[in-house]
């Protein structure tokens, strides 16, 4: 009990990140995410959970924009980076997705080099001066991405030749090569073996001391691995959202206690 008082009080001393305020997301006619409200937290791991064709994709592209790419999209409320509307008309999309990086469910390296996947944000963003300096990046992004030792006498071979673990780990790397302040990860494990899944998901919490990260998941044993806040998302509502441990073992509404038990989803 007093341990978990300690673990609250931690999570509560992070700062809000990002807050969002009246989300709607409409494809077409189909009103897809309804009124949502939420404040995730700076150095923390906030997992989205919920059945098929809730909202959980559809919420986290709002994040950074990523919706502005589907044309019958159209996305209504506010949404706060750090206090600045990430909607805001002097918003580059393209900077915006630099701070706020994304890792998709299915592993996409570039095919080019794995040097040249994880140099790709340095390069367009021009965050380097020269040669060594990139290369440094490389070396750390790679690290921290646990995907170093596997690859580091293989750079110039193409990022496409890895296995999907191994892929799905550069695409880490090529997201937080950028420095971003705010990871999400759209089940980043769900085309990985266990074993791939165990370092992702060791991953994460080790990416957790520096950035915010979202991830959407299925598996509620991960998220319950992962994360210290959880959100339940249903037919297009945020239905529930607050302290893992809370969510899972003491939910307030009848439809998070029903997916978590398997009744619904
Ligand atoms: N590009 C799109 N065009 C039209 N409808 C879409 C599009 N993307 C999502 N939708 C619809 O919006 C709703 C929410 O979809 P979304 O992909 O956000 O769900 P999800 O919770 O991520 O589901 P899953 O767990 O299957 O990935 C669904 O009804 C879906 O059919
Ligand atoms: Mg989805």
């Amino acid at each position: 009990m007093n341990d978990m008082r300690i673990v609250e009080r931690t999570v509560d001393s992070h700062q809000t990140k990002i807050t969002a305020r009246g989300v709607q997301v409409y494809y077409g006619e189909k009103h897809a995410l309804k009124d949502v409200d939420v404040d995730i937290l700076d150095k923390t791991v906030t997992a989205f959970i919920g059945p098929s064709g809730c909202g959980k994709s559809t919420f986290l592209r709002c994040l950074n924009r990523m919706n502005d790419t589907v044309a019958i999209a159209r996305v209504q409320g506010d949404i706060r980076l750090d206090g600045d509307d990430i909607y805001d008309k002097r918003v580059d999309p393209v900077q915006l997705r630099a701070k706020v990086g994304m890792v998709f469910q299915k592993p996409n390296p570039f095919p080019k080099s794995i040097y040249d996947n994880v140099a790709y944000g340095p390069r367009i963003h021009g965050l380097t001066a020269n040669k060594a300096e990139l290369d440094a990046i490389v070396e750390t992004s790679l690290r921290k991405a646990a995907l170093w030792n596997e690859v580091k006498d293989r750079l110039a071979e193409s990022g496409t030749g890895l296995s999907g673990g191994q892929q799905q780990r550069l695409c880490i790397a090529r997201a937080i090569a950028t420095s971003p302040e705010v990871l999400l990860m759209d089940e980043p494990c769900s085309a990985l073996d266990p074993i791939a899944t165990a370092q992702v998901e060791e991953l994460i919490d080790e990416l957790r001391s520096q950035f915010s990260v979202v991830i959407v998941t299925h598996s509620m044993q991960q998220a319950a691995r992962v994360s210290q806040r959880t959100a339940f998302f249903h037919l297009g509502n945020l239905v529930e959202y607050g302290e893992t441990g809370q969510i899972f073992t003491n939910p307030k509404d009848p439809r998070t206690e029903s997916y978590i038990t398997g009744r619904i989803g």
